[in-house]
């Protein structure tokens, strides 16, 4: 159990604690997604206005197409520390996740021994 007082600082504990626990760097992230504020989550954020006006970002973060479990797979390797997604896209337009799409971006993260984080 982690208490933060904000959803951008729970996020920026969940990308550390990923990178702790698992070695390695990325993150990967959908397209029009928003995880925050601060530089890491906005890093995180697959939306080029809430997030390139702080250029330089943060490195080692990847964006796929919300929904694509094919891309999803695809992109995740080796290097691969966490999975950060919302359930239902809000900033982005209020994008549902389809059918089994978060089942199976569990069990992807799970095989892999990848940390899902949703929120
Ligand atoms: C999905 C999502 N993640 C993170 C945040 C950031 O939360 P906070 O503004 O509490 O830092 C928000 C805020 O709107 C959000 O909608």
């Amino acid at each position: 159990m982690f208490f933060s007082n904000s959803g951008a600082e729970a996020n920026d504990a969940v990308i550390k604690l990923a990178r702790k626990v698992t070695g390695r760097l990325n993150v990967i992230s959908t397209i029009n997604s928003f995880h925050g504020r601060t530089i890491s989550t906005a890093s995180a954020t697959g939306q080029a206005k809430h997030r390139d006006k702080f250029n330089p970002n943060m490195p080692n973060y990847r964006f796929v197409p919300f929904n694509d479990i094919g891309a999803l797979t695809k992109i995740m390797d080796e290097n691969t520390a966490a999975v950060i997604l919302e359930p239902i896209q809000g900033e982005g337009g209020v994008n549902i996740s389809f059918g089994e799409y978060l089942k199976q971006v569990s069990d992807l993260c799970e095989k892999k021994r990848i940390i899902p984080a949703y929120r």
